[in-house]
């Protein structure tokens, strides 16, 4: 029975995935190229990735973009990226091209690199915030000049088949698309110019495509029943068994076993679940007209410090939180009238950086909701979260059939009590 029920959940959980995003239905990554002059044999052009999806960043290694030229186009230079293979080029007598490629692969620049290397929004390794964290973040640019290209709107050809790592696979992006030229504000304000053409591409995230298994489940507990409902067993796939650390191996305490490995392959501590991430939530107080939940966010891989971690969680009692401890909160309204999504993420040099595993490999916070009469209970796992996202990544739920159970005859609920007491409980303090 449970083993169907988990079954099935997996299909449920990545059936959505590949539709769209239920919690963020609006969320993409666009691209967009401005055209800022003609050269003699091309244009300058300045493409700039925006990541509107409200909780899932482009963490380390950072974002690779790549495209296919639709003629013999050449880069003869970028700033504030650089293409990761030059290509032949051996055709170009005096100015080299900085890449010849008809696939050009692109990727961000490190912090610290020289001014004249720089640009606007440039050189953070390719990582970009989430547009629910940090709009002001979410945006990484660099300038490009192109040759043996269209000299005029008429002329240029708009590059294709693009791809987007960020920083793995997930991505998919459609064509090109020619959209009204951007227009800039002067600094002073008074004086708009506008790009000699623009061009969009969007990308939308589906976690079926960026990975088999999920890569963080849940695990539940109450006040009201003793049980600790785990994670289910082999939640993330237990491929990695093998390879796994008790945390107690010598081998933690070797040079370079931390460091992370270019295609972020974990190096995880053994648990039945095998996820590099744990949310627990646990329903922890029962007050009058309010009730209290503890959540805590556990990292089991010990090769990534999460920067500008984000927990998404939809549970219909977030239209009424009260306060929340020690993380910010942001609604995330995905759907305008129902507010029962939203995103925490960490305080900034406080918990923004969820650490490797180990004993500070943890960040928790406590929410304060208060009780709508009408829908509140503790019954049927009500008082658990509906979905999880870790950093943009469902996370697997415990089959409902294993939530820890509101006892029949439950003292500690306020709900089952006869009246008289409940009168007698809260009336007394007041005489
Ligand atoms: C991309 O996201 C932005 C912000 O949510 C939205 O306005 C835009 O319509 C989206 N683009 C596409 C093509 O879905
Ligand atoms: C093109 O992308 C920019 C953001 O990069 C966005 O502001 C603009 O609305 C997009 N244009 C269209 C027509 O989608
Ligand atoms: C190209 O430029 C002409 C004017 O030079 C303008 O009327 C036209 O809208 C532009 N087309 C595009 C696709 O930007
Ligand atoms: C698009 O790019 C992908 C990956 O680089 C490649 O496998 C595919 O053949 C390309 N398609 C076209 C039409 O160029
Ligand atoms: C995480 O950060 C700590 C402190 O900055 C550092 O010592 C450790 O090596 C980092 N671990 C990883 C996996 O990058
Ligand atoms: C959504 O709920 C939060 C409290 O959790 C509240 O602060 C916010 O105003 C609500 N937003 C809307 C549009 O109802
Ligand atoms: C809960 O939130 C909804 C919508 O934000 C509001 O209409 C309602 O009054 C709130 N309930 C309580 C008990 O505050
Ligand atoms: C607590 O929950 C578990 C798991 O759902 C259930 O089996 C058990 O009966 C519950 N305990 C009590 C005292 O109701």
């Amino acid at each position: 029975m449970r083993l169907v029920i988990s079954a099935l959940s997996v299909l449920v959980l990545f059936s959505y995935a590949v539709a769209y995003d239920p919690l963020d239905p609006n969320g993409n990554v666009t691209i967009k190229w401005d055209v800022m002059s003609w050269t003699p044999d091309g244009y300058v052009a300045v493409v700039t990735i925006h990541n509107f999806q409200m909780f899932r960043h482009i963490m380390n290694p950072g974002w690779t973009l790549g495209w296919t030229w639709a003629k013999k186009e050449v880069i003869w230079t970028m700033v504030g990226a650089q293409t990761t293979e030059q290509g032949d080029c051996s055709k170009f007598k005096g100015n080299i091209p900085h890449c010849c490629k008809k696939t050009p692969t692109v990727v961000d620049l490190l912090p610290g690199v020289p001014y004249n290397q720089q640009f606007t929004n440039c050189c953070k390794g390719g990582v970009v915030a989430a547009w629910g964290q940090d709009p002001s973040q979410a945006i990484s640019s660099f300038q490009v000049s192109v040759g043996q290209a269209g000299t005029s709107n008429k002329t240029v050809k708009l590059p294709k088949n693009f791809t987007l790592l960020a920083p793995g696979p997930g991505y998919t992006c459609g064509p090109a698309k020619v959209v009204p030229s951007t227009t800039f504000l002067t600094p002073d304000k008074r004086r708009k110019t506008q790009a000699l053409m623009t061009w969009n591409v969007t990308c939308t995230y589906s976690q079926f495509l960026a990975r088999k298994n999920p890569s963080c489940c849940v695990s539940l507990s109450s006040f009201y029943n003793e049980t600790i409902t785990p994670c289910p067993s082999c939640a993330c796939g237990c491929q990695n068994k093998k390879n796994c650390v008790k945390t107690e191996s010598k081998i933690l305490s070797m040079v370079g076993v931390h460091t992370p490995k270019k295609d972020n392959e974990p190096l995880l501590q053994c648990t039945h679940h095998m996820c590099p991430i744990r949310v627990h939530w646990h329903v922890k107080l029962n007050y009058k007209d309010y009730w209290r939940v503890k959540i805590a966010i556990t990292n089991f891989n010990y090769r990534m410090n999460h920067s500008l971690w984000t927990l998404a969680i939809q549970h219909p009692n977030l239209n009424n939180l009260t306060q929340v401890f020690s993380f910010n909160y942001k609604p995330l309204l995905p759907y305008e009238s129902i507010n029962d999504t939203g995103m925490f993420y960490g305080m900034k040099y406080f918990n923004d950086l969820l650490m490797e595993a180990g004993p500070t490999g943890n960040v928790q916070s406590e929410l304060l909701l208060q009780k709508d009469m009408d829908t509140f209970t503790f019954k049927q796992g009500w008082a658990f979260p509906r979905k999880v996202y870790f950093n943009g990544d469902e996370c697997m739920l415990p089959p409902p059939d294993s939530y820890p159970f509101l006892p029949n005859s439950a003292p500690a609920t306020l709900l089952t009590f006869p009246a008289f007491i409940f009168l007698l409980l809260f009336l007394l303090p007041v005489w």
